[in-house]
């Protein structure tokens, strides 16, 4: 088989982190469990709903450990392992981390596809890692039905320089860096409604590593208080942790939501995922759409990101400043709301 007659998203059933296990269902099992998921040196854990995992090693220097994996979201598979490690190296940049080492994790079948994918999807992350300065170390190969790729990513940050989802605070202003509107786009291109060239922009933007330590200052950084990566449960589900874990709520109002080229169609076309339905679903009690909604409009809260932006929680004086730079690397950033006061339960509304 060559590569050249293999459209990778013809070989899944579900791809990307729209793939992920549903949240209320990760939640029930988890409920039940008795873990080992606190304990001496653990600065950040899995119960605030956090990017990675922080562990303190000196005064000044901790680890920040993350994993993620998936099927092929885009069919050339040089451009789906520069994606999937995009994808996984973004968790140590939105706890403020920098990136210094990553582990391969690969799923690959042998039996139908050709070798030479799986040298291109490494080749792919190979170059991802080499933008993000960042070393792979090694790796874990097992021969599977499906092809899944992804990386275990260990950074370094100060103790003190953590952005936790629980530092949001009253006033403050949300940058979200990134265009939404992978999870569509990448159905569309699944069922061959759009090819790769009509989605380049979120193929662009996926590739697009989410380090703004290039872009802003020392200073900038510290009136950054809390950041998260919109990724698997979509602006609605990651804004939702982020303002649960900060005792805040948040508002966002539609027109300020930067929506990818094609995105609007892929939605309006119904190109869905089982994503759309589950985040929906977990988001529902917490989320309020005031005025006339138009149901597609809502689908862009739900719509599952595969390596989407960060989401930042800025003082509201620095954020003019913080854009105007953020946006020399990543044209797409927006301001796209505020931080509320919580008034009992943290809360997402969403105006018109
Ligand atoms: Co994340
Ligand atoms: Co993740």
């Amino acid at each position: 088989m060559s590569t050249e007659v293999v459209r990778l998203t013809q070989t899944v059933a579900k791809g990307g982190c729209a793939a992920k296990i549903a949240a209320t269902t990760l939640r029930r099992v988890l409920s039940n469990l008795d873990l080992p998921t606190q304990g001496a040196g653990l600065l950040v854990g899995n119960h605030t709903f956090d990017d990675a995992g922080v562990f303190q090693l000196t005064d000044d220097l901790a680890l920040v450990e993350t994993v993620d994996f998936f099927t092929p979201i885009v069919d050339t598979p040089y451009l789906f392992g520069k994606i999937a490690a995009a994808n996984a190296l973004s968790d140590v940049y939105a706890m403020g981390g920098v990136p210094k080492t990553a582990l391969a994790i690969l799923a690959f079948p042998l039996m139908s596809l050709d070798e030479k994918i799986m040298q291109e999807v490494l080749r792919g992350a190979g170059d991802s890692l080499r933008q993000a300065q960042a070393l792979l170390v090694g790796g874990h190969s097992i021969d599977d039905d499906t092809l899944k790729f992804g990386l275990a990513v260990t950074g370094l940050v100060h103790p003190q320089k953590i952005w936790s989802n629980a530092g949001a605070q009253v006033g403050d202003e949300l940058i979200l860096i990134k265009a939404l509107g992978t999870g569509t786009l990448t159905a569309a291109l699944k069922r061959s409604f759009y090819t790769e060239e009509d989605i380049a922009e979120a193929i662009t933007s996926m590739m697009t590593l989410n380090n703004i330590f290039d872009v802003l200052s020392a200073e900038d950084l510290g009136h950054i208080h809390a950041a998260t990566d919109i990724t698997g449960f979509g602006l609605a589900g990651h804004s939702w942790q982020m303002a649960k874990a900060s005792q805040v709520s948040m508002s966002f109002s539609l027109p300020s939501l930067p929506l990818l080229e094609k995105a609007a169609t892929a939605l309006q076309e119904g190109y869905l995922t089982k994503a759309h339905k589950s985040n929906r679903e977990y988001t529902q009690d917490h989320l309020q759409f005031q005025g006339d909604w138009q149901e597609w409009q809502k689908l862009i809260f739900f719509d599952p990101q595969t390596s989407g932006g960060l989401l930042l929680s800025v003082s509201a004086g620095s954020s003019e400043e913080m854009l105007k730079k953020l946006k020399e690397k990543f044209p797409r950033a927006q301001k796209i709301g505020k931080v509320l006061p919580a008034q009992g339960q943290a809360k997402i509304h969403a105006t018109l």
